[in-house]
């Protein structure tokens, strides 16, 4: 573009993908400046909105976040909004082209339907058949839009006229559903026509009363589906359509579904039409109009889980007992598509795994989720095709039973299926090994956030384990635009919080989970997992700017870390039961929690982070009394913790590698000669573990940023290149796709590791990536929402070349950095708007402004 041209693009709405049926009345703007004018700021911004709002010129700098200047909006009102911005130079930009946003249902007397539950009689057992429900309805005449507002108790897929509505997978998605139930809002404007229509949903158990470890009915023991169709005609009538006890129901092909098990479908029972008008629906069932709490259902903040990629087998193998496998050559969250012809009710069975261990699937990481989909055929002429609908697996690997004929390439595909997030950020270094690390982060990722984050996708687990998503918040901030997902999750988690009492080790934290395990043992509060409510709405604060978040949030930090003040003695943390640095290498496979580094030292040091992150946010939020009491308090947690396991000159009474990063990085350290004593000590531990990790959740995610901080950099880089067992890239050696639950889940010899806590897709020891970013590339936020960036690459290792990339909230920023003929060079893309400090070692920092900078010294 031409240097002096300054363009603003689209207006993005709060966090949201596609603003379409939002819950906030009055959204917060955001806005992007494109422009090569160097070291360019905005000095003044424009705002017009659709029902004739205009702002005027703005005196200001910002333009994320930005209050929303007009009328809050009520239930059902879009508008449009655009931005022009002026520079402080003079320059000005075009008008941006309008976004528009549309709320959904914003107040519970906006809701007038009913739960329609299917009756009793049709219920199965938990994760039984899913159940059919329908109406028809008539179309008066031309329409001007139609909206379907629509949720559940349990998951449903809806179908007008035939058509399937969207393209959501296992909606709602996973809410605290007793305390927040998300609905969702379609355009249905195109699927209806003038005359007669049918309307249509299937009904699964889901998360609300199929099953969830060994639990099921969590929520409930009856399904419903509450929907509300609105017409607005031409003429400026309207009709509304809701669940009621008019819906009729009826079992349908799926016998039987769950989210562990999988899916049987028999395509024989499919009633064809059932979901178009006409369909004779006397012998289905009326459905029970049960009453709800509108009140609970709340718009999303984030994308809704959805089909995001489809692979290809890369290789077809015949196992040694003679078994068809597939190998899709990457593991993934999703479920198989087949397309298959044979005779009337012959049965395909299709298995799932992650790993193959002496070459047949290896089915106990599984534990007990069975997960298999089975189809049974019509009989169809023409090819039948069918995917599952209500469930999901964790798996690379595929076994075929009972295929008709021969099976072909292309007959069964994999679905990549995951909340669909925005990708923000990437990376790329000269080692290939990293990248494949980075890679498998980046899946275990995907892998994990299915509608929320999880700690695993293949066996009976698969909850919100708050410790896991507490370390990867920082890497998941930077691969993915999380943070309307993390928003989302965290309302979830101070509801369950409050609820319960302190914050429960995952979240949501389904009622019956409450009831049956009041054991304090378990369902206490534990350092690291609970810290959570603390650390991942300030590391979205850190990497999104989203102060309001911080607010909102803040009641739920303040009280987790006055509940903790009030079990440690002498500001000690050291009772109750704890995680610690759980499935520290040395913990032997079946006592993951039995770790080397005292579980107090880990607690009260967590402890004293989480009153030192509070006493700033408070001051952030101008609470200024709060500020000076939690400072106060940090103050003496640390205080506790030096008199308690810091000997003076710097060694630890735990002398092991997560007990030094611990300290080196909360700051828990008294002057620069314990500090230089303690980052000593910790190098010299990695050096005698061979440079092999020696960490569990707790220390991975801080040793590579506690030796960088001790100047043991070359340390740092042993540590992340070691390729033997323990190490991160040990699994990469091994053929890894994804990262794992532990260090050793598949043995040198390729067997399983026995443990119970086996999963090939755990994302926690992939936290390392955020160091591969700020550290190894070099980009990280010096100020919140990257306004300013800190760009402090350190190379080492032997790699020649590294960059990151990120699309912050501002636009793009790049960091890449070469070494070659004796000369590092970097290159810095600083959005418009912002600044960069840029720190490269052995020279003054340098501060520059928005543009491309290059940097070069001799290497
Ligand atoms: C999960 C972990 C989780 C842990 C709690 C496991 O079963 O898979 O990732 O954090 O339990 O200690």
């Amino acid at each position: 573009m031409p240097v002096t041209r300054v363009e603003v693009g689209p207006v993005a709405i709060e966090h949201h993908r596609d603003p379409a049926g939002i819950g906030e009345p009055e959204p917060r703007l955001s806005w992007r400046v494109t422009t090569g004018i160097p070291g360019w700021r905005q000095q003044a911004y424009e705002i017009e909105l659709s029902d004739g709002t205009a702002t005027g010129r703005v005196a200001s700098r910002e333009s994320v976040l930005v209050p929303w200047p007009g009328a809050p909006m009520g239930s059902r009102e879009r508008r449009g909004v655009r931005v022009r911005v002026h520079g402080a130079d003079g320059s000005a930009s075009d008008w941006s082209p309008w976004s528009w946003a549309e709320t959904g249902l914003l107040n519970p007397s906006d809701w007038q339907a009913r739960a329609a539950a299917p009756p009793l009689e049709l219920l199965g057992a938990p994760d039984g058949p899913a159940l059919l429900l329908r109406r028809d309805f008539t179309v008066r005449g031309p329409i001007s839009r139609a909206r379907l507002y629509v949720t559940a108790h349990g998951l449903y897929e809806m179908e007008l006229n035939g058509q399937v509505v969207g393209d959501d997978v296992l909606a709602p998605g996973w809410t605290a559903y007793h305390h927040r139930l998300l609905y969702r809002t379609h355009d249905v404007t195109a699927l209806l026509r003038e005359g007669s229509n049918a309307i249509g949903a299937t009904l699964a158990d889901g998360w609300y009363r199929g099953r969830t470890f060994d639990r099921t009915n969590l929520y409930g023991d009856r399904i419903a589906l509450i929907a509300q169709l609105e017409i607005a005609y031409a003429d400026g009538s309207t009709d509304v359509v809701t669940t009621d006890g008019t819906w009729r129901c009826a079992t349908g092909p799926i016998t039987a579904t769950g989210l562990y098990d999988g899916e049987k479908h028999d395509a024989r029972l499919h009633p064809d039409g059932w979901s178009s008008p006409g369909f004779d629906d006397r012998r289905w069932l009326p459905a029970d109009a049960l009453p709800h709490d509108p009140a609970l259902l709340a718009a999303p903040t984030g994308p809704p889980v959805r089909r995001t990629e489809t692979l290809s087998p890369v290789a077809m193998l015949t196992s040694p007992s003679g078994k068809t496998i597939l190998d899709f050559g990457q593991n993934i969250a999703g479920r198989l598509r087949i397309r298959v012809q044979g005779p009337p009710g012959h049965t395909v069975s299709l298995r799932h795994a992650e790993v193959l261990e002496h070459g047949e699937l290896a089915l106990r990481p599984l534990r007990g989720a069975a997960a298999v989909d089975e189809y049974t055929l019509r009989g169809d002429p023409e090819p039948e095709i069918w995917e599952p609908r209500f469930t999901t697996h964790g798996f690379r690997y595929a076994q075929i039973d009972g295929w008709p004929g021969q099976l072909r390439p292309g007959d069964v595909m994999a679905v990549v299926c995951h909340t669909d997030m925005r990708p923000i950020g990437a990376f790329a270094c000269s080692d290939p090994l990293l990248n494949r690390l980075h890679d498998n982060v980046r899946w275990s990722m995907r892998g994990n956030y299915v509608s929320l984050p999880t700690d695993c996708p293949q066996r009976d687990e698969r909850v919100g384990w708050t410790g896991d998503i507490q370390i990867f918040t920082p890497t998941a901030a930077f691969l993915y635009d999380s943070a309307g997902p993390l928003a989302s999750w965290l309302a979830d988690l101070a509801a369950e919080q409050s609820a319960h009492g302190t914050v429960p080790p995952f979240v949501p934290w389904p009622p019956r989970y409450a009831a049956d395990h009041s054991d304090p043992s378990w369902a206490g509060p534990t350092a690291v997992w609970g810290d959570a409510a603390v650390l991942v709405p300030w590391t979205l604060y850190q990497r999104f700017g989203d102060l309001v978040l911080l607010r909102r949030q803040y009641p739920s930090m303040k009280t987790w870390v006055d509940q903790i003040t009030t079990l440690t003695r002498g500001r000690l943390w050291d009772e109750g039961f704890q995680y610690g640095d759980w499935l520290d290498p040395a913990a032997p496979p079946d006592r993951p929690e039995k770790a080397r580094t005292d579980p107090a030292l880990i607690a009260t040091a967590y402890h004293a982070r989480s009153a030192a992150v509070l006493a700033e946010t408070a001051a952030l939020l101008g609470h200024a009394g709060d500020a000076a009491r939690y400072s106060e308090l940090a103050r003496a947690v640390r205080n506790a913790f030096r008199r308690e396991f810091v000997t003076p000159s710097g060694r630890l009474a735990c002398d092991t590698q997560t007990a030094y990063a611990l300290a080196l990085t909360f700051d828990l350290l008294n002057g620069p000669e314990q500090r230089e004593r303690a980052g000593r000590r910790l190098a010299e531990l990695v050096a005698a573990d061979g440079h092999r990790i020696g960490t569990g959740f707790v220390g991975t995610p801080l040793i590579c940023d506690a030796l960088c901080a001790a100047g043991a950099y070359e340390t740092a880089y042993r540590l992340l290149t070691q390729r033997e067992c323990p190490s991160w890239l040990y699994p990469v050696t091994m053929g890894a796709t994804t990262v794992w639950e532990r260090w050793d889940s598949m043995l040198p010899d390729g067997t399983v590791n026995p443990g119970e806590m086996t999963s090939f897709n755990h994302y926690a020891l992939g936290a390392v990536a955020d160091f591969l970013h700020r550290t190894v590339a070099g980009l990280a936020p010096a100020a919140p929402g990257y306004r300013r960036l800190l760009v402090r690459p350190r190379p080492g290792g032997g790699l020649t070349h590294a960059s990151a990339s990120l699309d912050t909230p501002y636009g793009p920023a790049a960091v890449s950095w070469n070494i070659g003929g004796g000369t590092l060079t970097l290159t810095v893309t600083v959005p418009p708007g912002t600044s960069a400090l840029v720190d490269l070692p052995d020279r003054a920092e340098q501060e520059v402004a928005a543009g491309t900078h290059t940097f070069s010294m001799p290497w």
